[in-house]
């Protein structure tokens, strides 16, 4: 008699196909050609291209290229709808968006089936992922807009926003997207992938039947161009873009300057950490999630395994022998697990990448079963053997293919999982809570998830570090996305000049006057400036003060080393950064009236002395907050919570403003130093004695060497500089330059630094809700959300 091992090998899944029944019928009822959804109607379809089934490569309908006259109309009414969607209130809006959320349950099956249809992942993963939480993201932002007036007071929608999503989670995107935007009373243009564009004609008529007004959610189909008409559309106030890096970097380029908003969810090249003491067998089944669930197309996939020595070879045969059972086939039939590709184009620019991966000399590893003929397929597949540089270890391959590396200590596998342009996520499988607790937070990713995998909320942040972009998406730190603080309307429309005292006539200088040259301060020293040029600060009366150091591209170069080198300070307790802060205020309060006369001097200020006041008042305020700014701890409906910790960014270059020049550096540099980061700051070109006058100061308030760094001069060249380095992670522009600014954001694409530049407007430096806040200690740090199941 056989036995029930030898049994359950022979059994086999009969077919259970999903029906395309209740989707083919829509598709009939629309005569498989849409148009655009303007202003709450439908626009004849015009030029139309085809979308198709992947996974057998059958034409589902046609839909629209939309032109720019399209684009222009969606804007405009988008633009007259919004005042009344804001209008609404909360309540008004929370409303909507429930019955969004009612209608996206009640037709969820026919949306899962479109969407498979379309997109050729599995119905397992549309039924059971994708629906789900697109209609928890309405659920969750319902909320969000009824405690809107309670918990955003301060803040109002952004105006008219452009979102743009690519095709690997259509329908999901779409969620993430509409809901905080519709949430906080914005009135939308979205553009579907070209791929997958129906679900999102599918949401149009959901979008009629819950009573959304016209205008309010405006649905464009099209490929790029489209996307980019969007993107440069004067209209448009905030742009909320996920995609590839290669496009993001194209939309920071052509919104630099705009004054658009501006979030970028772009791609990853995630690790997956397997430390020796792991539940292995849980640890594959992560694994499977993290790499094979939407065939790999994903942007936070966990496509480098990283495995402990002491257990890689049982840890790959494990692999090997889960990856045998996966079953490829027909994405409609419920019991497979990996679907067809989105398009054949993914499926020549997987194959390119492995097949180099071959040329090289790596094993590729694929289970012994067939993929089907028709339509675009890639088996999963294993890679080992590939150098860290490698194509495969480097480029985010988008697709079922996994590069398995070892390691053999923790702090190796820490710099192997940091060794890309990225910073999505993380994932990190170890029993002990201590090694899995100590490895995330140095993990450069926005998200990490501990012994878990691929996990997603709408309570909870999701974005990335590095190349991998920036802003959130879900939760409260996505809201703010979305919202748009009510003191940037109070902004001056230029710097504001302080009132001039009486200016004294200018006296000659002595010929044999000592060397007055003030220099740099970098690594807690002060330093010569590389190129030995100085420039004449001249007072307010013409006469001149003193010399200072020209700064170069040198000098930052080495200002960012030190930076880099003080590691230390971003590690510091907060108490012991508080401390500090608090140091450098009273020190400074020893030579207050030191620090006035030298403003008064250079800018003949009348109220230098309320400056000084100012300025040690902020550097408490600051020195305040470095033990207040609290992570936050989710409740995402799983076992186990989710920890948003508030990370420094890392190294920041900030150009400070021209006026008020010891108030202005303060304000932009203690919050930075604050939240942990370290600083390379271009003081007042105009007026930089204030911050020249500080090296004592600092010298004799603790501040470790390299945390601040101080480098004179052009502050457009400096600027340039600062935003042109790989290794800075952020540039802050505050004086007032337009196109300064502009050049920063533009030139902070190559490296998708994150910026925060004031434009050409002033900013009152003296009122807090200007110069304070969340906003700021925003700008300061980064969220990263760490997932920690527990008991299971
Ligand atoms: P893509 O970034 O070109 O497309 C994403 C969306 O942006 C689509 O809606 C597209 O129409 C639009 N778009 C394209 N060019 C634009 C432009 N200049 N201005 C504004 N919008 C524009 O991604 P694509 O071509 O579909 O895929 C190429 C590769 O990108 C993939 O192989 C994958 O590596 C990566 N990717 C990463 C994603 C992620 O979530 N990280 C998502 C999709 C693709």
């Amino acid at each position: 008699m056989p036995t029930i091992k030898e049994i359950l090998q022979t059994m086999d899944y009969g077919p259970a196909p999903e029906s395309t029944k209740e989707a083919n019928a829509w598709l009939d009822q629309h005569g498989r050609r849409f148009g655009l959804f303007i202003d709450g109607a439908w626009t004849e379809a015009a030029e139309t291209f085809a979308t198709s089934n992947p996974a057998d490569a059958s034409e589902l309908a046609q839909v629209t290229q939309a032109t720019l006259d399209d684009v222009e109309r969606a804007v405009q009414a988008a633009r007259r709808a919004q005042p009344g969607w804001v209008a609404l209130g909360g309540h008004g809006r929370a409303r909507v968006m429930y019955a969004l959320a009612r209608l996206l349950q009640k037709h969820s099956r026919l949306f899962a089936v479109l969407e498979t249809l379309d997109n050729g992942k599995t119905i397992r993963e549309t039924r059971d992922a994708d629906l789900p939480l697109a209609a928890r993201h309405f659920y969750h932002h319902a909320g969000w807009a009824q405690l809107q007036s309670e918990e955003f007071a301060d803040y109002r929608a952004v105006g008219v926003v452009g979102q743009i999503v690519p095709w690997n989670f259509p329908l999901l995107m779409l969620a993430w997207k509409i809901a905080p935007a519709l949430a906080a009373g914005n009135t939308i243009v979205f553009k579907p992938a070209e791929f997958t564009p129906l679900t999102a004609l599918l949401f149009a008529e959901i979008c009629q039947q819950a009573g959304v007004p016209a205008g309010v959610v405006n649905i464009v189909t099209g490929d790029g161009a489209v996307g980019e008409a969007i993107v440069n559309h004067p209209g448009i106030d905030k742009l909320a873009f996920t995609g590839s890096t290669e496009v993001g970097r194209i939309i920071r380029k052509a919104t630099a300057g705009t004054g658009k908003k501006l979030s970028l969810e772009l791609g990853g090249k995630s690790p997956f950490i397997v430390f020796d003491d792991a539940d292995l067998d849980a640890a594959v089944e992560g694994l499977v999630d993290s790499i094979w669930f939407n065939q790999g197309q994903v942007c936070c996939a966990g496509s480098r395994l990283l495995v402990q020595e002491s257990v890689y070879d049982r840890f790959i045969a494990k692999v090997k022998a889960r990856m045998q059972n996966l079953r490829v086939g027909s994405p409609l039939d419920k019991s497979n697990d990996i679907g067809a590709l989105v398009d054949p184009i993914q499926q020549q620019r997987i194959h390119g990448l492995v097949e180099s991966a071959r040329a090289e000399g790596c094993e590729i590893w694929q289970p012994s079963c067939e993929a089907p003929t028709a339509g675009s397929w890639y088996l999963p597949t294993l890679i080992t053997g590939a150098s860290t540089s490698a194509a495969v270890a480097q480029a985010e391959i988008f697709g079922p293919v996994l590069v398995a590396m070892s390691f053999r200590t923790p702090s190796e596998a820490v710099q192997l999982a940091n060794n890309t342009v990225y910073g999505l996520a993380a994932c990190v499988w170890s029993e002990s809570i201590s090694l899995a607790l100590d490895v995330a937070p140095q993990i450069k990713a926005g998200v990490v998830w501990i012994n878990t995998a691929n996990q997603f909320d709408a309570a909870c942040g999701f974005g990335g570090y590095k190349e991998s972009g920036f802003g959130r998406e879900g939760g409260k730190e996505g809201m703010y996305e979305y919202l748009t603080p009510l003191s940037e309307d109070a902004r001056p429309a230029a710097p504001v000049v302080a009132e001039k005292g009486r200016v004294k006539p200018s006296e000659e200088g002595s010929p044999f006057a000592v060397d007055r040259t003030a220099k740099l301060y970098i690594g807690g020293k002060q330093a010569r400036p590389d190129g030995a040029y100085s420039r004449a600060i001249l007072g307010a009366n013409g006469s001149f003060l003193a010399d200072v150091g020209e700064g170069n591209r040198k000098d930052i170069r080495n200002a960012v080393e030190a930076a880099h080198k003080a590691s230390g300070w971003s590690k510091a307790t907060a108490h012991n950064r508080a401390q500090v802060l608090y140091y450098i205020a009273e020190n400074l309060a020893i030579r207050a009236d030191e620090f006035a006369q030298r403003i008064a001097a250079q800018t003949g200020a009348k109220d230098a002395a309320r400056e000084v006041q100012a300025s040690i008042e902020r550097l408490f305020y600051w020195a305040a907050w470095c033990d207040k700014y609290d992570g936050q701890a989710h409740q995402p409906p799983m076992h186990g919570i989710t920890v948003a910790l508030n990370e420094p960014v890392g190294v920041i270059g900030i150009i400070c403003p021209n006026e008020n020049p010891l108030l202005g550096f303060i304000s932009l540099v203690a919050p930075a130093l604050a939240l942990g980061n370290r600083v390379v700051a271009v003081p007042s070109e105009a007026a930089p004695l204030s911050a020249t006058d500080l090296y004592q100061v600092l010298d004799t308030s603790d501040l470790p060497g390299g945390a601040l760094n101080i480098v004179t001069g052009s502050a457009s060249e400096l600027a340039r500089t600062l935003a042109s380095h790989s290794d800075v992670d952020a540039v802050w522009r505050h004086d007032g330059s337009a196109e300064g600014c502009a050049e920063v954001e533009r030139l902070s694409a190559e490296s998708l630094k994150r910026t925060w530049v004031g434009g050409a407007k002033g900013r009152d430096w003296f009122d807090a809700k200007q110069a304070c806040g969340r906003t700021v200690l925003q700008h300061a740090s980064q969220v990263k959300n760490v997932w920690i199941p527990y008991g299971v």
